[in-house]
């Protein structure tokens, strides 16, 4: 038995989706366990391009059974949306290999206008969320509001409670400057939703722990990444789940003493989409990634804001998911540059810090201490094997492994499924 956690080491995008595809090829479950369809995982095989919001990456493995866990939020119609897209481009999905946690909370209409209208009312001091409904779905779940996917198979209890509650916030969008629902055409739009997904629920905590029981190996695809969690991040500029290990868990029922491995994943530099504080933030790097048509958001298109790799950040993260191993990506986004820095610690008040802090006033205040490192000038896109990497590539790397404490074990140079390097 081998079951693996895949979780984002800084402010999600670090390539999560491409590296659980990777990994799918020998594991026999792949797990989604928390966030919703705020996430946008990109996976590029044999030239297609296939982005997976809900549904796990390891949809695209036909022999595979993937797992949408209760720590999820499901916003039904976005999901058959998902569904539309992945089979239009030749992906297999039925309940034979997708199955959907009876006690995942619903992301709803109402929970979409309210995260509009919240944000609004923010101003200045918005989060810049993806606008999936996603804070007020878990606002539900915590104050025991919420719907859960089992209505999915109870029409008529469905359609009683989601009137009564489109009825009670209507008031507040509407106050909010957002559009108010129209409530007939999205209770039918939730009702027939509710008609197709039906199928496809049942107790997936049941079928993580009947795969265990025959030996199969489960593989958790984490959603955004550490400094997007809930306690760990950097609240308030965070998501509303626990997106770290810990998550992994609670969001499937699967007991931390069978999780095996932790993968953290992160990119070989640092980016961070919406607001929130930044330490190594560079716009010269945005500039350079984005003039290369990298770095825009897989879920709602934003340009990411870039920044120099923060090793403050990734040991902290290494530490608090016990991540043995990390994978980095992107490394073949440094290809051009003539010195490349790492920030090892910070500086706020005159002390140096090996941790970040734990408010974004603080973080918002500390200086980088960087170290700086030459550049291999190289493309390494095409390059087959590890050991073939340039010298000045291989000690950049080895450095954030002395940085972070955890070994380098998957290295990604090109967003394709073959430009993955075993270590
Ligand atoms: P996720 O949310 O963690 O799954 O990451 P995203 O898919 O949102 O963003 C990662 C982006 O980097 C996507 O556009 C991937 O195709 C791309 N990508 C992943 N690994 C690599 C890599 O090693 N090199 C390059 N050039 N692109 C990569
Ligand atoms: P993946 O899984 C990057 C960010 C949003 C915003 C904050 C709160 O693709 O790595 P939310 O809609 O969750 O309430 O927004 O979190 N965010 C992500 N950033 N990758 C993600 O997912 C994200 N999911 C949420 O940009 O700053
Ligand atoms: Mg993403």
């Amino acid at each position: 038995m081998s079951n693996t956690i895949v979780v984002g080491a800084q402010w999600g995008d670090e390539g999560k989706g491409k590296i659980v595809d990777f990994l799918t090829e020998k594991t026999d479950v792949v797990v989604r366990a928390a966030g919703g369809s705020n996430a946008g995982h990109t996976v590029i095989n044999n030239g297609t391009k296939y982005i997976l919001h809900l549904i796990p990456s390891g949809v695209l493995w036909r022999e595979k059974l993937c797992i949408i866990g209760n720590g999820v939020v499901i916003d039904p119609m976005g999901l058959l949306e998902e569904m539309a897209k992945l089979r239009g481009q030749g992906v297999h999905i039925s309940p034979q290999n997708l199955r959907i946690s009876e006690t995942a909370h619903l992301v709803m209409p109402y929970h979409k206008a309210l995260d509009r209208a919240r944000e609004a009312r923010r101003g200045a001091n918005a989060i810049g969320t993806t606008g999936r409904g996603i804070g007020p779905a878990y606002a539900d779940k915590v104050e025991r509001n919420g719907l859960r996917a089992i209505l999915l198979t109870r029409p008529q209890e469905l359609e009683k409670q989601l009137r009564l509650r489109i009825d009670s916030n209507q008031e507040f969008i509407v106050a909010s400057g957002v559009e108010p629902i129209d409530v007939e055409s999205s209770v039918a739009a939730v009702l027939k939703a509710a008609e197709e997904l039906a199928p496809f629920i049942c107790n997936t905590a049941v079928a993580c722990h009947e795969a265990i029981a025959q030996g199969k190996d489960l593989l958790f695809e984490s959603a955004q990444g550490t400094y997007l969690d809930i306690d760990h991040g950097t609240y308030p500029f965070v998501t509303s789940s626990n997106t770290t290990t810990g998550g992994a868990c609670t969001g499937s029922g699967v007991p931390p003493r069978l999780i095996n491995r932790v993968v953290a994943v992160c990119k070989a530099y640092t980016t961070r989409v919406g607001s929130g504080p930044f330490v190594t933030e560079n716009e010269e790097i945005g500039d350079m990634l984005h003039n290369m048509g990298r770095e825009f958001g897989a879920t709602t298109g934003r340009a990411r804001r870039c920044g120099w790799l923060d090793a403050v950040l990734l040991r902290y993260a290494v530490m608090i998911n016990g991540a043995d191993e990390l994978a980095i990506t992107n490394l073949d986004g440094l290809d051009g540059l003539d010195e490349i820095k790492i920030c090892t610690a910070y500086r706020l008040d005159g002390q140096t810090l090996q941790y970040p802090p734990s408010t974004v006033e603080d973080l918002e205040r500390c200086e980088p201490i960087y170290e700086s490192h030459p550049g291999w000038k190289q493309d390494l896109s095409g390059m087959k094997r590890f050991c073939d990497l340039p010298e000045k590539a291989k000690s950049y790397l080895k450095r954030i492994e002395e940085l972070t404490k955890a070994r380098l074990s998957l290295l990604g140079i090109g967003p394709a499924r073959e430009q993955t390097l075993v270590v």
